[in-house]
Formats: C-alpha cells, sequence, structure tokens
C-alpha cells in the first residue's frame, strides 16, 4: 500500500520539527513548509536526512492563498496526495495593544489564521474524494484564556475553534475528522522569547506541572489525532497545557 502523506506547515519550527519526526516514525511520508526567508531550510533538511528523515520542503508564505495554492500543488505532484495536514505555522508580535501596529495584526492573523483557511481549503477537495483526512489545527492555551500583550495571537487562535467546529460539521460525512490541539507555553525558541522576568514571574508559577511542555509531548498527540484509531474525534479542542487553563 502507498504510504500516507502528512503536511505541516511551520514544519521547520520547535513544534513543527517534533511533529515532522512523530508522524515520520508512524510510517508517514511527511512534507513541510517553510517560510521563504527561512534561512535555515538546508541545515535543517541535512539534519533531518542524518536521523534518517526524508522530507519535503516547499517554501510558502502561508499567509499568501497564491502561495498555499503552489505549495499545495507541488506536494501533490511530488507524492500524489495529502492525507493529513498539520495547521502548525505560527508568529508572534506580542506587544500591548496600545502600542500594537496594525501591522502586528495583520502579520498574526495572516500567518496564524488566513493560513488555515487557505491550506485547508487547498487539500481538502482530494481528501474528500478518497473518503479519508485529517485536519489538525494548533492552536494555544492563549486562545482559551487570553495573555497580556497578545491580542493578535489570542485572536488568531481563538479563531480557529470556531473554524474547526464549522468544518467539522460539514466534512464528517465524507470521512474527514478536523480537530483543534491547544499546547501551553513549550520549550521552543518562541517561548525563549519570552522576557525572562515574565517568564519566571508570572508565567511559571501559574503552570501547575511546573515546567514547560516538551514539543515531542504534543506530537505524540498530534500523531493520535492523524491515526485511524481517531475518527471518532471530529470538532474537539485538546488542551495539552501542564494544567495552566483547565476548562
Ligand atoms: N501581566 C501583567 N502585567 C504585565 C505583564 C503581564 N504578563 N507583562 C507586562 N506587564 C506590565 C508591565 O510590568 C508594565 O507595568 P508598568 O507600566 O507598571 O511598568 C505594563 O504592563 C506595560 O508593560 P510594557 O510597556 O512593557 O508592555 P508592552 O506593550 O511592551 O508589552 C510584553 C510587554 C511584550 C507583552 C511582554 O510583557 C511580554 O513579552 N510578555 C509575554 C507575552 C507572552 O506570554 N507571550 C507568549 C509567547 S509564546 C506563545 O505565544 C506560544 C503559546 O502559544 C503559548
Amino acid at each position: 500500500m502507498r504510504k500516507q502523506v502528512a503536511l505541516v506547515t511551520g514544519g521547520l519550527g520547535g513544534l513543527g520539527t517534533a511533529v515532522c519526526r512523530r508522524l515520520h516514525q508512524e510510517g508517514f511520508l511527511v512534507a513541510a513548509t517553510c517560510s521563504p526567508s527561512n534561512g535555515q531550510r538546508h541545515a535543517w533538511l541535512s539534519a533531518r536526512r542524518d536521523e534518517g528523515m526524508d522530507v519535503l520542503v516547499v517554501e510558502a508564505d502561508v499567509a499568501d492563498d497564491g502561495a498555499c495554492a503552489n505549495a499545495v500543488a507541488r506536494v501533490l505532484a511530488e507524492t500524489g496526495r495529502i492525507d493529513v495536514l498539520v495547521n502548525n505555522a505560527g508568529i508572534t508580535r506580542d506587544r500591548s495593544l496600545r502600542k500594537m501596529a496594525v501591522d502586528d495584526w495583520h502579520a498574526v492573523l495572516g500567518t496564524n489564521l488566513d493560513s488555515v483557511f487557505s491550506m485547508t481549503r487547498h487539500v481538502l477537495e482530494q481528501m474528500i474524494e478518497r473518503r479519508w483526512g485529517r485536519v489538525i489545527n494548533i492552536s494555544s492555551v492563549n486562545g482559551q484564556q487570553g495573555a497580556f500583550g497578545q491580542a493578535n495571537y489570542a485572536a488568531a487562535k481563538a479563531g480557529m475553534h470556531g473554524f474547526t467546529k464549522a468544518l467539522a460539521l460539514e466534512v464528517a460525512r465524507h470521512g474527514v475528522t478536523v480537530n483543534t490541539v491547544s499546547p501551553g507555553y513549550l520549550d521552543t525558541n518562541m517561548v525563549r522569547d519570552v522576557p525572562p522576568q515574565v517568564m519566571k514571574e508570572r508565567i511559571l508559577p501559574g503552570i501547575p506541572v511546573g515546567r514547560l511542555g516538551a514539543p515531542d509531548e504534543v506530537a505524540g498527540l498530534v500523531a493520535y489525532l492523524a491515526s485511524e484509531g481517531a475518527g471518532y474525534v471530529t470538532g474537539a479542542n485538546i488542551a495539552i497545557n501542564g494544567g495552566q487553563h483547565m476548562c
């Protein structure tokens, strides 16, 4: 049987790399998008090859619908199918609203939420044709609880929940599931950018498990949602945040 194909947006980042690795271990052929300005692409690919992984990397500004269409077409041309889409690409531009520029709003909404619309729209038809698909949207604890300085990011991440539930209703009868995973603060570069004092005094004390999450812990959950066995889970949001926010 031909291998199933998983496409991970922002696949070269901290969480994206862990998700690519885990899906490869589960037997998927893995493709990843990376931003055109990502200078790490060749080093990343060579590190993956050293681990025995062959990942198809396509450049795409996922905030741009045309670029998403091209990226999906390129992956389909190389692999013939996309069974699993992980909408993982995300950026932060943290500032209190009084200081937030219009561009900070549009950049974050574009990369974190418009991308989910565009990528999903472009992969969906061929999933429906095969009557099997998994769309997994990586949201955030801050889409549920908000965060000081993240009106843009929290709005984008909260927007994913409505998108997930609406689309889950539309495609359940076609064998496609749509779910959201909401990680808390993970040990990645994105979180390392939080000022140390804010992390120590305001964020860590609010995490009952007492530590940052490991990207691998979230990747395991993504792999479950991508599996055959998760066919009855759809329209769900699964929190994985060390107890920081419970609802
Ligand atoms: N809670 C309450 N008050 C805070 C605060 C917080 N978390 N952070 C800052 N403040 C206070 C400041 O101490 C300051 O108080 P004073 O006026 O009394 O001095 C006031 O708010 C204004 O602070 P600033 O002028 O410094 O505000 P700013 O617009 O420059 O923004 C910030 C500061 C960039 C938001 C900075 O606090 C920060 O980076 N915070 C971390 C934000 C965060 O958690 N980001 C998550 C990134 S990781 C991620 O997003 C992944 C994920 O999904 C979880």
